[in-house]
């Protein structure tokens, strides 16, 4: 398979630091290292410094991401985690996930901040929607494809329905757009949409909190 794969754990809000340490420690050995395919890790925010040194010490093939950042650049904006600051260690920020959108009330407009802040500073933006229809920032080439009634209830979209989605995103944002699925993915069902064309990885929620199930959920995309 010649595409590009990405394979991202989305840790949500979980994982003390301890926790975070005993999943890199565990993951980090057992990951091969392949071209064209990124592994990500995106922890909460107060734990993403250790996650990362720990990454480097160990010389593990990961990336970090966040799981949001600031429409704001560093400034006078308290509690906001800002890009700039961010960059040091991040590579990925997921943006516009649909449990921001519903609970944080974030609009198209803040995501589209979001996404230029990352830009700005480097910071590749993994915009999240719910279907085609959901508007995308300008410049965004990695996008996840994540229906609702699939987030969290062991209910995937089939493979082919994602696609499809896949597809009229594309058709309407360039062939050039990377679009993952998310919703539901295990190690069991992740093979059935890494072999759709349109589909060039996944975000993983529940199944990648566990370190034995995540190695597994890699492994499948060898
Ligand atoms: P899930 O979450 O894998 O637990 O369904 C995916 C996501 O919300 O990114």
């Amino acid at each position: 398979m010649n595409k590009n794969l990405w394979i991202i754990a989305n840790w949500k809000s979980n994982k003390t630091i301890a926790e975070a340490l005993d999943w890199v420690s565990y993951v980090g050995p057992r990951i091969g290292k392949k071209e064209n395919r990124q592994v990500v890790v995106c922890p909460s925010f107060v734990d993403v410094h250790e996650v990362k040194k720990a990454i480097i010490v160990g010389n593990y093939p990961l990336l970090v991401g966040v799981q949001d950042l600031s429409p704001f650049d560093t400034g006078a904006h308290t509690g906001e985690e800002a890009a700039r600051v961010l960059k040091d260690f991040v590579d990925l920020a997921i943006l516009g996930h649909s449990e921001r959108r519903e609970n944080f009330g974030e609009t198209p407009e803040i995501v589209a901040k979001k996404a230029e802040q990352a830009k700005l500073h480097d910071i590749i933006p993994l915009v999240c929607v719910q279907n085609s229809g959901t508007p995308i920032p300008e410049g965004v080439k990695l996008v996840a494809y994540e229906p609702i009634f699939a987030i969290g209830t062991g209910n995937p979209d089939t493979p082919e329905n994602a696609n499809s989605v896949a597809d009229s995103l594309k058709q309407k944002l360039g062939n050039d757009m990377e679009v993952l699925y998310g919703g539901s993915v295990t190690s069991e069902n992740l093979r059935s949409f890494l072999n759709e064309e349109n589909i060039s990885g996944a975000l993983i929620g529940k199944a990648s909190l566990d370190p034995e199930e995540f190695v597994k959920i890699v492994e499948v995309s060898l």
